[in-house]
C-alpha cells in the first residue's frame, strides 16, 4: 500500500561556506525556465506525435517530471544539451502506470500531473522526497475531487505517498481559487483538456500564466478576461486536439534572482545575465530591488518562444528599504528569500507583506529566512504573515544556516556570504541540483568564492 512505502533514502548533505568576494564580472546565461520546463514535458505527453523542447531545465525537479511522462506512456529523449524530445500519446491515450511516479523534491510536477491522471481513467501513485511529503496536496485535489478523480489511499491529511484515481469523463467546473496559485490553477485546466464544454479558474490574484500560454501555443481554446482588481478569469474549451508544438525554453527569472542580487550587494560588481524571461508574471522581484535603488538595466529585449526576454545588467548598487505590498507576492513568490538577503543589505527596513504561503513551499520558507537572518546578525521580525527586514551595507554573517531541502534557502544564504563580513556556511548544497544544478560553477565563474574555511574573519 502507498501509505507504507519506506521513506526515501537521505541524499549525502553537502555543506558549503560562502566567502566575501571580490566584484563579481563577466556575463552568464542561467539555465531554462523552472515552471515551463515541466509544463513542456506535460504538454508534450498531452499531444500525438514529437515536440521538441531547446532549453529544458535539466534539474532534478524537471528530470522527475520527464519520467513520469514516460511512465504515463511518452517516449521522452534528450537529444543534446537541453535539447529533448517528447513523443506524445495524447489526451485519453495515457497509461496507469506501473510503480509509483515519483517526483522527489517537486510541488509543481507533482501538482501538475495530478491534473493531469485526475482528467483521465487511469490510477497512479504519486511520492516524494520526505520535504514533498511534508507539502499540502488538498489545494489540488480540493478542484479536482469535484471534477470526479477520486483519493484511493493516501498518507495523513492527504499528503504524499497517494495513489489518485482519475476520471474517464471529467466533470467541468469553475473553481474559484482560494489561493494564488498557478499550480492550483494548472492542475484544474489540465484536468479540464479533458472534459467537455468550459473549465474555469478564477482567481483574485493574478498568476504565473505559462499554462494558459501553453495550452493556446499547442492549440487549445483559452479566454483570459480581467476579474477584480488584480485577478483573471481563464476559461478553457474542453477536449481541444492538441498538436505537438516546438517549445523553446526561456532562462528562468527564479534562477536570474541569485547572480542578480549577489552583484547588487558585493561592491565592484557588475555582471550581465543574458535572456532572462520577462514575463510581468515573474518580474516583481526586479521592480521591487529597483524600488529599493538597484542599477538593474534591460538591453536587447526580444521575444524567444513567445515570452519576453532581455539582457540584464546588474552593477553593485546601495539600497534602501522599501514597503513590498502583498500583492506583489505571486508575481515573485520563490523569491522571498533572495530578497530578504538583499534586504539585509539595505539601508533602513524592508516591510514584505503577505508570505503566508511561503510557509508550504519546499521548507517553511519563512522560519527557514527569519533563523538564517538572525544566525548571521540581521535584524528582522515576522508579525502574522509579514516579514521585516533591518538592513544595512556591513551584514556580519558568520552564521550556520540550516536549508531544510530548500534549493533556494541554500542559494540565498550563499549569496548573503559573498558580500557579508564573515563567511556564511550552508548545511547542505545538494537540493541546489532540484532547479540550478551549475548554481556553484556559473558564480564562480563571476568571482565569487566559495571553499571550506568556515568562521575566518575576512573583513
Ligand atoms: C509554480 C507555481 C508557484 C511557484 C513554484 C512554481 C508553477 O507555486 O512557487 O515554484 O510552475 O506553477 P504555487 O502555485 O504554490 O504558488
Amino acid at each position: 500500500m502507498p501509505a507504507r512505502l519506506p521513506k526515501p533514502a537521505p541524499i549525502e548533505t553537502k555543506p558549503l561556506s560562502a566567502h566575501r568576494s571580490p566584484g563579481l564580472t563577466g556575463s552568464v546565461r542561467v539555465p531554462g525556465d523552472k515552471s515551463i520546463s515541466h509544463r513542456a514535458l506535460i504538454f508534450g505527453l498531452l499531444s500525438v506525435g514529437e515536440t521538441e523542447i531547446e532549453g529544458l531545465l535539466e534539474a532534478g525537479d524537471v528530470l522527475a517530471t520527464a519520467e513520469a511522462c514516460r511512465r504515463l506512456g511518452a517516449t521522452v529523449t534528450r537529444i543534446g544539451e537541453g535539447s529533448w524530445r517528447v513523443h506524445g500519446v495524447g489526451v485519453g491515450g495515457l497509461l496507469s502506470p506501473d510503480g509509483t511516479l515519483d517526483f522527489g523534491n517537486a510541488g509543481t510536477g507533482s501538482r501538475l500531473m495530478m491534473g493531469v491522471v485526475a482528467g483521465h481513467g487511469i490510477t497512479a501513485t504519486f511520492d516524494g522526497d520526505a520535504s514533498l511529503r511534508q507539502r499540502p496536496m488538498m489545494r489540488v485535489l480540493t478542484p479536482l475531487l469535484k471534477m470526479g478523480a477520486e483519493i484511493v489511499v493516501s498518507a495523513e491529511g492527504n499528503r504524499l505517498p497517494l495513489t489518485l484515481r482519475g476520471a474517464a469523463d471529467p466533470v467541468p467546473i469553475s473553481y474559484e481559487s482560494p489561493i494564488a496559485s498557478a499550480q492550483v490553477k494548472s492542475a484544474v485546466l489540465l484536468a479540464g483538456i479533458n472534459a467537455p464544454g468550459e473549465t474555469t479558474v478564477i482567481e483574485a490574484e493574478a498568476t504565473r500564466d505559462h499554462t494558459e500560454r501553453m495550452l493556446r501555443h499547442f492549440g487549445a481554446e483559452v479566454t483570459v478576461t480581467p476579474h477584480g482588481a488584480h485577478g483573471r478569469r481563464i476559461v478553457l474549451r474542453g477536449r481541444p486536439d492538441l498538436k505537438p508544438k516546438p517549445v523553446i525554453v526561456p532562462a528562468d527569472p527564479s534562477s536570474a534572482a541569485f547572480p542578480l542580487v549577489a552583484a547588487l550587494i558585493v561592491p565592484g560588481s557588475d555582471i550581465v545575465i543574458e535572456g532572462v524571461m520577462m514575463n510581468p508574471l515573474r518580474t516583481g522581484l526586479i521592480t521591487t530591488l529597483r524600488e529599493m535603488g538597484a542599477d538593474i538595466s534591460e538591453a536587447n529585449l526580444r521575444v524567444e518562444g513567445g515570452e519576453d526576454v532581455a539582457d540584464l545588467t546588474a552593477r553593485h548598487s546601495t539600497l534602501r528599504g522599501v514597503e513590498v505590498p502583498a500583492e506583489r507576492a505571486p508575481s515573485m513568490i520563490d523569491e522571498y528569500p533572495v530578497l530578504a538577503v538583499a534586504a539585509a543589505f539595505a539601508e533602513g527596513q524592508t516591510h514584505m507583506r503577505g508570505l503566508g504561503e511561503l510557509r508550504v513551499k519546499e521548507s517553511d520558507r519563512l522560519a527557514a529566512v527569519a533563523a538564517g537572518l538572525a544566525a548571521n546578525g540581521v535584524a528582522h521580525r515576522i508579525e502574522g504573515d509579514d516579514l521585516i527586514v533591518t538592513g544595512s551595507a556591513a551584514v556580519p554573517g558568520g552564521g550556520d544556516v540550516v536549508t531544510h531541502m530548500d534549493h533556494r534557502i541554500a542559494m540565498a544564504f550563499l549569496v548573503m556570504g559573498l558580500a557579508s563580513r564573515v563567511p556564511v556556511r550552508v548545511d547542505d548544497t545538494a537540493f541546489i541540483a532540484t532547479s540550478f544544478p551549475s548554481f556553484i560553477p556559473m558564480m564562480r565563474s563571476l568571482g565569487a568564492e566559495f571553499g571550506a574555511d568556515f568562521g575566518a574573519d575576512l573583513a
